[in-house]
């Protein structure tokens, strides 16, 4: 089994740990590094895994998982550089980066994968969708397929499409938190108390989730079901309709996808 070092064990870092333990990869494959040795010692203490730096997760690892935050990649790109060759593979989960930034800044034919995931990984229900740079293979994807596996569902996507990728699923978690935040509100509106809003709003998103995943049946179909004429649900329907709410996901949708394209852009080479 090859080793694997996650480099940045934050939220999703730490996650995808903890996913790959739990499906039966040993702590003695795994690596990680982190900047304070209280953290390091912290995750070393909870999941049996070494921390390390950088220069050895390269020197030790077959599969390098870069988890930091976009902001934080050059230093790591500075200490990889030297290090890596063919044999090596790298996966980012860094929202906005291109492989072709690593291609620039690694040594020549190093593959690269690039994910967007996101964070219900750390309950192993991640959605993440993984593509190609120019020197990964087929072979190089599966690793990437099988090792995301363990924390929730992988696609192949091309990699022009992750910017919206990142505006649907990377962000997509916000909008449902966001929709159950705004229920609960109605909740105490209509004068229940905020923890029984609460378990009434979560319990139906669960359950909607659960239907959604698991019947064949078109989202439409579904909510039909649910709206008898003349009953409650078109009422809210008409009000949803009237203020835009399907106009303001589509422009909301949008304006996420602009932005993962600009902060792309700001890693492009200075001409
Ligand atoms: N969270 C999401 O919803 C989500 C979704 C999709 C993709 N992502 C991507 O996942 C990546 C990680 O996100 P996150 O939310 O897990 O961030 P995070 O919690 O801030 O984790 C990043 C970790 O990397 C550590 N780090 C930074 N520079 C380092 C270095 N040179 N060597 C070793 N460790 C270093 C940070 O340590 P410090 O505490 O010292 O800074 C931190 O623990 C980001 O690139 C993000 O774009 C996140």
């Amino acid at each position: 089994m090859s080793v694997i070092a996650v480099l940045g064990a934050g939220k999703i870092g730490e996650a995808l740990l903890s996913g790959l333990l739990h499906g039966g990869h040993s702590p003695d494959d795994l690596l990680f590094t982190e900047r304070y040795p209280a953290r390091a010692a912290e995750l070393t203490e909870r999941y049996g895994v070494h921390g390390v730096g950088v220069a050895d997760a390269a020197r030790r690892a077959d599969v390098l998982v870069v988890a930091v935050k976009p902001q934080d990649i050059e230093p790591v790109l500075d200490e990889l550089a030297p290090l890596l060759g063919e044999e090596s593979l790298v996966v980012s989960l860094c929202a906005g980066l291109p492989t072709a930034l690593y291609e620039r800044r690694l040594a020549d034919g190093v593959p690269v994968v690039r994910v967007m995931p996101n964070t219900p990984m750390l309950v192993g229900e991640a959605m993440s969708a993984v593509s190609a740079g120019a020197h990964a293979t087929a072979e190089h994807i599966a690793v990437v397929k099988d090792l995301l596996s363990h924390v929730g569902q992988v696609v192949e996507v091309p990699e022009s499409q992750q910017d919206a990728v990142t505006a649907l699923s990377g962000s997509g978690p916000a909008y449902f938190f966001y929709l159950v935040e705004a229920m609960i509100d109605a909740g105490i509106l209509l004068g229940l108390p905020r923890a029984l809003a609460g378990q009434l709003i979560i319990q139906s998103a669960v359950g909607a989730a659960k239907m959604l995943a698991e019947s064949d049946e078109h989202p439409v179909l579904l909510r039909e079901a649910v709206t008898s004429p003349a009953g409650t649900t078109i009422n809210a329907i008409r009000e949803l309709e009237k203020h835009g709410v399907r106009a303001a996901l589509l422009a909301a949708i949008e304006a996420a996808k602009d932005r993962s394209t600009e902060l792309g852009r700001a890693h492009e080479p200075r001409v």
